[in-house]
């Protein structure tokens, strides 16, 4: 069964420690919050959890393997929508989905049908052609929750996936990440949003670096 473990995580910048012992899992089915205040090591933890960061201590672990592969990128069977979103901004919304498929080996015409189709999900349909520098930074930031979508992953993180987003589209980003997990991925979210955690099946709760044990669902 797909489970993300992270055991005794420890990660440090310098002289300064960023998280301090955070231990937490996700398993298949569940869609998981990852909650706190500004600065408190949501985007580290995620990016640890993905494979993009080594921990200094501790493990984080998807299925038994470890994420980090010692490359700073993720498996395959990963994927991640980053708060900075990552798109290319010359390649249209289209092209920056289909390259997702493409890098894991997928002929590009199925890429492109599949990109398609992860846009539409997300009520981007008819932005496919344009170029990410022409879009807003709630288009741009479905384009990202597509190309996140479109890769059939077994541990989705998502890293405040819906903070540019109006409420309408931001139930349908949860509704699209509900499906993933329904359809059998671990899925954690990153978010400051109280509604969007309260959509989650458990929660834990960072502050400045570690988990506070009372707030954990
Ligand atoms: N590359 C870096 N160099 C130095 N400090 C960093 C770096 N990345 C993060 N930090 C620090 O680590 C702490 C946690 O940052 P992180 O981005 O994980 O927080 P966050 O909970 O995601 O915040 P936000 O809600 O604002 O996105 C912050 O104090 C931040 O300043
Ligand atoms: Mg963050």
């Amino acid at each position: 069964m797909t489970k993300l473990v992270a055991e005794g995580v420890v990660s440090r910048i310098g002289d300064r420690q960023i998280l301090t012992d955070v231990s937490l899992y996700a398993g298949a089915g569940e869609l998981v919050a990852l909650t706190g205040p500004s600065g408190s090591g949501k985007t580290t933890m995620i990016n640890l959890a993905g494979g993009l960061l080594p921990p200094d201590e501790g493990m984080a672990t998807l299925d038994g393997e470890p994420t980090w592969l010692g490359t700073g990128d993720p498996r395959p069977d990963v994927a991640l929508i980053l708060q900075s979103y990552g798109l290319v901004s010359i390649l249209t919304a289209a092209e920056n989905v289909s390259i997702a498929l493409r890098a894991r080996g997928v002929r590009p015409r199925e890429a492109d049908a599949a990109a398609a189709a992860a846009l539409d999900r997300v009520g981007i349909t008819d932005l496919g052609e344009r170029l990410v520098q022409e879009l807003s930074g709630g288009q741009a930031q479905r384009v990202a929750c597509a190309r996140a979508l479109v890769v059939d992953c077994t541990l989705l993180l998502a890293d405040e996936p819906t903070s540019e987003l109006d409420e309408y589209n931001r139930d349908r980003v949860i509704g699209e990440l509900r499906h993933e997990a329904e359809r059998g991925a671990a899925v954690m979210i990153a978010t400051h949003d109280v509604e969007v955690a309260a959509q989650c099946d458990r929660e834990y709760r960072l502050d400045d670096g570690a988990l506070v044990p009372s707030l954990v669902r």
